[in-house]
Formats: C-alpha cells, sequence, structure tokens
C-alpha cells in the first residue's frame, strides 16, 4: 500500500492522495461499496510527525479512533482542568479529510487520572464525579463524533461484571446512567458498549447480549456493541457471524473496533498467512452482517503499535508492516472488500 502522496499541512492537516497504478481504490473507496467505515486507531504523536503515517490514514480511512487522547487521564489530568487538544486536533483532521470519528472512552478501569483512582470519593462524590465527566465530554465533541464507546471492558472472561472502581462504589446501575447521561449530552451520537473477547459466542459476549436486551427492554439508549476483536494467529473466531447475528436480531448496531492479530515474534510466511485468515474472518463476518456499521483496525502499520510493549515476544499484529510495506492480511482485507455482494 505505498500512495504517492502530496501532504499539505495547513491549519487543520489535510492530505490528497492519487491511488497508486495496480490499486485503483483505496480500502475506503472499496468498504464505502458495501456501505462499511474501515477505520483504524490513530496515535496522535505519530501523526503530527509522520507525514507517510498521516498520508495512509487520510487515504485508506473512513473512520479513525484516537488511540488515546480521548482517554480520561489525557483530557482530564488534573481535576478540572481539560486538554482537549490532542483529540480536537485529530477531529480538525477527520473533518478535512471526510472521515467519521469514534469517540474513545467514557467510562473504563484503565488509564484514570491519578487525582480519580486515589481521591477516596463518596459514592455520591464519584456519580456526579461521573456524570460531570461525561457531559463536558460529550458535550465537548457534540456532533462531531459518530459512535462513541460508552462502556469500555465492564465484564470478566466467565460473565460477571469486573470488579471496577465503577461497579464497587456506583453498583451495576453505572452502566444505564452512562448511557442516558451521554445520550443526553449529544442525542445523534451511536452510542455503544464496547469489549474484547466478544467476537465469539461465549459466556461473556452471552453476558453483554443479556446486558444489552435488557438495557433496551429498558429504554435506555444504546444503540449496540463493539467487539475489539483483539486476536492471535492461532485461533479465528469461529462462531462470529452467529454472534453477530443475534445482535443484529436484537435491532443493534454493531462494530469491529479495534482489530488485530498478534503473533510470536519473529514472523513467518506461515505466520502472516494464518493473520490474514483471521482478518478475513473477523471482516467477513462483519460484512454478512446487516448493520455491522464499520470494520477498524486498532493500528494500521506495525511500526506503531500497543503489542509488542503489552504482549511480551509478540508483535507484527498490522496490516502493514514498519515501513509501511503491505502484509498477507492486507492484501486479504483488500480481496474481501473487493466481492461484490
Ligand atoms: C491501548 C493503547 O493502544 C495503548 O497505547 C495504551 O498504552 C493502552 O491502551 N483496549 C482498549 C484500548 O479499549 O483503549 C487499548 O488501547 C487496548 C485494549
Amino acid at each position: 500500500m505505498s500512495v504517492f502522496a502530496a501532504v499539505i499541512v495547513a491549519g487543520a492537516l489535510t492530505a490528497h492522495l492519487v491511488a497508486p497504478a495496480g490499486h485503483p481504490d483505496t480500502l475506503r473507496d472499496l468498504a464505502a461499496k458495501h456501505h462499511l467505515r474501515i477505520g483504524t486507531a490513530v496515535d496522535t504523536a505519530a501523526l503530527a510527525a509522520d507525514a507517510p503515517y498521516r498520508a495512509e490514514i487520510a487515504g485508506e480511512f473512513s473512520t479513525v479512533t484516537p488511540e488515546n487522547v480521548m482517554k480520561w487521564e489525557v483530557v482530564e489530568p488534573r481535576r478540572g482542568t481539560y486538554d482537549w487538544s490532542a483529540a480536537d486536533r485529530l477531529v480538525a483532521f477527520a473533518q478535512a479529510n471526510g472521515q467519521q470519528v469514534r469517540g474513545h472512552t467514557l467510562v473504563w478501569h484503565n488509564q484514570l487520572p491519578a487525582w480519580l483512582t486515589s481521591g477516596n470519593f463518596s459514592a455520591d462524590e464519584l456519580r456526579q464525579i461521573l456524570r460531570k465527566h461525561i457531559f463536558d465530554t460529550v458535550s465537548h465533541f457534540k456532533g462531531k463524533i459518530w459512535q462513541w464507546d460508552v462502556v469500555n471492558e465492564a465484564f470478566n472472561e466467565d460473565g460477571t461484571l469486573r470488579d471496577t472502581i465503577w461497579l464497587e462504589k456506583l453498583g451495576p446501575g453505572y452502566i444505564a446512567d452512562a448511557f442516558r447521561w451521554a445520550h443526553q449530552a449529544d442525542p445523534h451520537a451511536l452510542l455503544l458498549y464496547n469489549d474484547y473477547n466478544i467476537e465469539d459466542v461465549n459466556a461473556k459476549s452471552t453476558a453483554v447480549y443479556d446486558l444489552v436486551k435488557t438495557l433496551r427492554a429498558q429504554g435506555v439508549p444504546i444503540s449496540g456493541v463493539g467487539l475489539q476483536s483483539h486476536e492471535t494467529v492461532s485461533y479465528a473466531p469461529n462462531t462470529m457471524r452467529q454472534n453477530l447475528g443475534r445482535f443484529d436480531d436484537l435491532g443493534l448496531d454493531t462494530a469491529i473496533t479495534e482489530a488485530d492479530v498478534r503473533m510470536d515474534l519473529p514472523s513467518d510466511a506461515i505466520k502472516l498467512q494464518a493473520q490474514a485468515n483471521v482478518y478475513s474472518t473477523l471482516l467477513e463476518s462483519c460484512l454478512a452482517t446487516t448493520h455491522c456499521l464499520s470494520f477498524t483496525v486498532w493500528g494500521f502499520t506495525d511500526k506503531y503499535s500497543w503489542v509488542p510493549s503489552t504482549f511480551e515476544g509478540e508483535g507484527a499484529a498490522n496490516l502493514l508492516d514498519e515501513n509501511f510495506q503491505p502484509k498477507p492480511a492486507y492484501a486479504a482485507v483488500r480481496t474481501d472488500l473487493s466481492v461484490t455482494r
């Protein structure tokens, strides 16, 4: 996917791309034929510093997700002091390039500011703090966010609710509250519950299913479910269509929100082919699902990936290598998107 790009950096970052010979369509063009948005997480430091990285994002993707800069520890590092600057720059970049933004994420147990986790707040105080965070954040970006990951990773693998500061202090009702507050702050944004290891039909995805079904029945404004899809080359989810289908049948949207497929390093041809197959499984499952709205990868190049620093000895999880050269997975994604349905 080497692109011939003339990047114009003006007030907002914009890029004009010409697709290289032999690749007449970008991924976003191909995805558009399926009414699908194709997205990537964006490392905003790299976006500012690395012109080829910037050009790939502008050219190939129709939605972006801030990898870190909308998280609570970034937007409110000191209580009452907001810093939206990095997120605002990404939103401006997306608007300049005709891209939708996925907001990530409002309620999570990780990447919280220290003032919050060490504040010893009462339940009432914490509830007001969460409510204010959701109102302030969603209001700041009102009208500019397509999908919000409202609640992230609230379940354990066995389907019980994860023991977090939110569950412990506020009880399970914090989930419905979060969706109600987000909806009040931006009634047009799609509001998703987002989690990992819920691609297959399993205890965790069934707990998510039961939750969203209950929320819907209670009139809680939830639009759908985000399936993070952090995978490994050794396993391709084999009940994913069925799983996406049951959310579809509830009248809910779905989205693949953080796809990557890691392997033990070093990579080799066999692992790279297995990786391509897993990416295909994810994308084809989404394409087969009526209300699967978007397919987002958690970074598109091995040059910038959370995997090596998180999973020891693993990496090479993305569609392009460190030099932006396409891997078999990139070709597989192109092929899947090129099939006419
Ligand atoms: C990760 C980022 O990629 C890293 O840069 C950061 O250090 C930690 O968080 N699930 C999520 C994402 O919902 O927000 C996480 O992103 C990866 C797992």
